[in-house]
């Protein structure tokens, strides 16, 4: 059902030409029709430029129909500079600034598309993410683009204008945007070719990491804990100034859930991380008030059941088992009290790019006009979506930064 209604507008949409030798020739040349791609050509479009949409991909938008878990978390209304990490933390602001989640929230509304709100100003589609991906393929046919699939391109050259060369014959514009994405889910059809043709134009790369991943375990952090897989409790995850208090998930190789993947971008890669195991809870305090009433108990059959009150009981069980507290003294309890708000442990790594929902770092932003999203050093290259250094928190942000940093380029180009 889905792939048929996808499968129609892109017949609505795309005029995939058998070229001759003969280039093609464009205002605008948008390369990855994903969700920075697709917006920056309606915008184009709509200031009625001649966009070709091209993409190696046999559909535009696959991200789009497997995010959110099908629904698409397509922006957050509670959206601000900060959600943001990059190496400039204000280069940002311009584009989130001029294209607003209630920018998108018309279109939605445009469209009659039914949504809501999960949590934390997170708003998803009530039905699936086809409707956004119909959405932006409906509004690219209105905008006269041409969308072309299974492209490849193998060479870009620039003089007076951008040469691309490709299976599809050759195409030229005066105005290049690579919006190619990030590493992220490589069998999804990710690449690094938007960092090589950054590169090729002598364009600064800062480097890139998995962003929003889950954590792999040492050894013996991974014997404790994993067997735990499926249980997920409230943390406070720490790194640095950085911190999050959402889900966090044992998994058979780490640790996932929404508090790890947010805490995960931030990570420098080799330090422990801090988790309030806990958060706001008083864990020992059933077994200090104990202190003194007649035929108090304060052992660990106590200490398990005070735990158990607070966190899920298998979890609760094995800390007490690889982790007890020293004694039963009132200070032993405190400070495993103490302890527990702020238990540190140091990953083995991440699950990578195979597991990663973004790429943080890539095309440095000191490159590029904050207003428009054009290479400061080669006029009419542009950069937007994933490949470039911003990478947004867990929660509708990263497609806002695609639809504000494709707007921004589309209304430049
Ligand atoms: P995107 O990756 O969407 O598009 C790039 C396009 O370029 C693709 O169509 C690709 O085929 C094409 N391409 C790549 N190399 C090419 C080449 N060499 N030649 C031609 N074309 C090429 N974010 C969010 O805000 N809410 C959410 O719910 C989710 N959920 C989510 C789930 C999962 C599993 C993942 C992996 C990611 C998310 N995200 C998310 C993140 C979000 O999907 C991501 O930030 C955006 O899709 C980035 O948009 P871009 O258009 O920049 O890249």
């Amino acid at each position: 059902m889905m792939d048929e209604a996808v499968f129609g507008l892109e017949r609505r949409v795309t005029e995939v030409r058998q070229l001759s030798s003969a280039s093609q020739s464009f205002d605008v040349v948008i390369l990855g029709a994903g969700a920075a791609g697709l917006m920056c050509a309606i915008e184009a479009g709509r200031r009625g430029r001649r966009v070709a949409l091209l993409d190696h991909a046999d559909r535009p938008g696959k991200k789009i129909l497997i995010s959110g878990g099908g629904r698409c978390n397509f922006t957050n209304i509670h959206c601000q500079p900060e959600h943001f990490l990059s190496g400039n933390p204000h280069f940002a602001k311009s584009a989130l600034a001029r294209y607003t989640p209630q920018d998108f929230l018309d279109q939605v509304g445009k469209h009659h598309i039914p949504f809501h709100e999960k949590t934390l100003g997170q708003l998803f589609c009530d039905r699936s993410a086809t409707d956004i991906l119909d959405m932006l393929l409906k509004e690219c046919a209105e905008s006269g683009v041409t969308l072309i699939l299974n492209a490849r391109v193998a060479e870009v050259r620039h003089n007076a204008e951008f040469f691309l060369q490709s299976n599809m014959g050759e195409f030229r514009a005066q105005a290049l945007v690579i919006a190619t994405g990030g590493l992220s889910i490589p069998k999804m059809g990710a690449t690094a070719f938007g960092y090589q043709i950054a590169r090729q134009f002598g364009i600064a790369v800062r480097e890139c990491r998995p962003g929003l991943v889950p954590f792999t375990l040492h050894g013996e952090d991974k014997a404790a804990l994993c067997d735990l897989s499926g249980v997920s409790t409230e943390v406070v995850a720490r790194f640095g100034r950085q911190q999050f208090r959402e889900k966090m998930l044992i998994t058979h190789r780490g640790f996932s859930g929404p508090a790890i993947l947010q805490i995960s971008s931030y990570w420098d890669g080799h330090s422990a991380i801090t988790l309030d195991l806990a958060p706001g809870k008083h864990l020992m305090a059933p077994l200090l008030d104990s202190a003194g009433s007649a035929g108090a108990r304060r052992d660990v059959a106590a200490a398990r059941s005070a735990l158990r009150a607070a966190l899920p009981a298998r979890f609760a069980d094995r800390l007490l088992e690889v982790d007890p507290p020293a004694g039963c003294t009132n200070h032993a309890l405190a400070e495993y009290e103490n302890h527990l708000h702020a238990w540190t442990i140091t990953p083995a790594g991440t699950e990578g790019y195979d597991k990663a929902e973004v790429t943080a770092g890539g095309v440095d932003t000191e490159e590029l006009s904050a207003r428009t999203m054009e290479s400061r050093r080669i006029p009419g290259l542009f950069f937007i979506g994933e490949v470039v250094d911003v990478t947004g928190h867990l929660g509708g942000f990263n497609f806002q930064w695609a639809w504000a940093s494709g707007a921004a380029a589309g209304r430049s180009v």
